[in-house]
């Protein structure tokens, strides 16, 4: 019990470090959280225009997630590593240092899915891929992929990954209201539409 709550303390730690707010700061562009939807992912980050800074967010917000997975599976056990990626998770979508308002967890989720069960991860990332190739929206693509997450979770890594896997997507899909209200309403951007200030 204590190393699944310490698992779950480091990989919050892990989680809650806002790559898309350090990196958009860093290059000068100013608070990503008063860009395009306000959120602090990579696709948020496109819309500044710079896709070598999405592309480092989202390699980094997955990173931080799986090497929560992985950390706490060489220091403790499969319980743990699944609990360290759902604190991943939840440091990422409440960030003590953003007053605990983070991101939405897409990035982060999936890094934890790849550690957690590499073929599952691999599933989602096709998922979001194709339902991104067909729509073009982000938000739709995330959530394709994180309902379908704890299934993929729990055929190839079995109980404990889907389990994990049912509160992250949960986490996530929540976290995607004000997406979901503007998906059902047709208002939701598409990939890569640039934006000059908060919409
Ligand atoms: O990865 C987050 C994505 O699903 C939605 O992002 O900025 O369009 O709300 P955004």
């Amino acid at each position: 019990m204590v190393s699944l709550a310490l698992a779950a303390l480091l990989g919050a730690l892990l989680g809650s470090i806002p790559f898309g707010l350090i990196l958009t700061r860093a290059a000068g562009l100013g608070d990503i959280r008063t860009i395009g939807s306000g959120n602090i992912g990579a696709t948020n980050v496109l819309r500044t225009g710079r896709k070598d800074l999405a592309a480092a967010t989202l390699v980094l917000d997955a990173g931080k997630g799986a090497a929560a997975v992985l950390l706490a599976g060489v220091l403790w056990n499969p319980a743990a590593a699944a609990a360290a990626g759902v604190g991943a998770v939840l440091g990422h979508l409440f960030t003590p240092w953003l007053g605990f308002q983070g991101g939405k967890g897409v990035a982060t989720g999936l890094g934890t899915l790849l550690a957690l069960a590499f073929p599952a991860g691999l599933g989602a990332c096709a998922v979001w891929l194709a339902t991104a190739a067909v729509t073009r929206i982000s938000s739709a693509s995330a959530l394709a992929a994180f309902l379908l997450a704890p299934a993929l979770a729990w055929g190839f890594g079995g109980t404990t990954p889907a389990l994990a896997l049912l509160v992250i997507s949960a986490l996530v899909i929540w976290r995607h209201q004000g997406n979901i209200r503007r998906l059902l309403d047709g208002t939701e951007p598409r990939i890569g539409r640039r934006s000059s200030g908060s919409d």
